[in-house]
């Protein structure tokens, strides 16, 4: 992983969780205490209904939280969505942006993602933005065009002076227990890497790329080795403090 880029590994908790899911919280503050110092960055994106419980049992552990989607405005009559700032009320420093799932159910277009993105900055919060290809767009030889498309018109041109991640997750390793040879996860992440410095400069060479998709214990180490991968974006294994924290101690 690059030296200048502290990585960071999120857990993406989707829909799943009630209180009682705390519990597993405070197992994994408990395991990071009792162990090494974590060589990154942990953050864990619950439902919003756990935003705030959560972050009262994860910040004395270093541990922060995020969202997992923000509507593009700060507020008004949009049944069901939730704004940037009511993240950030509640405890919030990141948001996933742009999860495939999003983009799948919810007919998120990548414009709609930068108008988020852009909401997000502008109240503070990290987007996490996501960008990946389905399984026939890779067997197409379309996997690379996809995601720089995506990457283009999801990340916002000015980040008002913060930082962004961008996290690449193929549709067809999340939750399938399918992951990309290295090789192309490599390739993948050196192609991203590559617009963003065409695009940003020395911004975009700072920006955490995150790979996300049936990341486990049992292949995070060879993964979060591969060069531009800053870290891990984790679904299923981020429900179990032991998994997840197998998967944070391997970086
Ligand atoms: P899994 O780790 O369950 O494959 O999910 C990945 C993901 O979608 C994280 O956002």
């Amino acid at each position: 992983m690059a030296d200048e880029i502290t990585p960071l590994i999120a857990g993406n908790w989707k829909m799943n969780g009630t209180s009682a899911s705390l519990a597993e919280v405070a197992r994994l503050a408990g395991l990071l205490a009792a162990g090494e110092r974590p060589r990154c960055m942990v953050v864990i994106c619950p439902p919003a209904t756990l935003l705030a419980p959560l972050t009262a049992i994860a910040a004395p552990g270093g541990i922060v939280t995020g969202g997992q989607d923000c509507h593009p405005l700060p507020n008004g009559a949009h049944t069901g969505d939730i704004a940037a700032p009511m993240l950030v009320d509640a405890g919030a420093q990141f948001v996933i942006l742009g999860h495939s799932e999003r983009r799948a159910d919810h007919a998120e277009s990548s414009e709609l993602v930068r108008s988020k993105a852009m909401a997000a900055i502008g109240s503070g919060l990290t987007p996490i933005i996501c960008v990946g290809e389905t399984e026939a767009e890779r067997r197409a030889g379309d996997a690379e065009r996809i995601v720089t498309s995506q990457l283009e018109a999801s990340v916002p041109d000015d980040w008002g002076g913060r930082g962004i991640v961008v996290a690449y997750e193929p549709v067809w390793a999340i939750g399938t227990g399918l992951t990309p040879t290295a090789a192309d996860i490599a390739q993948m992440h050196a192609t991203i890497r590559q617009r963003l410095v065409d695009r940003f400069g020395a911004g975009g060479a700072g920006v955490p790329i995150l790979y996300g998709g049936s990341l486990k214990p049992t292949n995070a180490r060879d993964i979060l080795a591969i060069e531009n991968v800053n870290g891990g974006l984790v679904g299923g294994a981020s429900l179990l403090a032991n998994d997840f924290h197998a998967i944070i101690s391997a970086v």
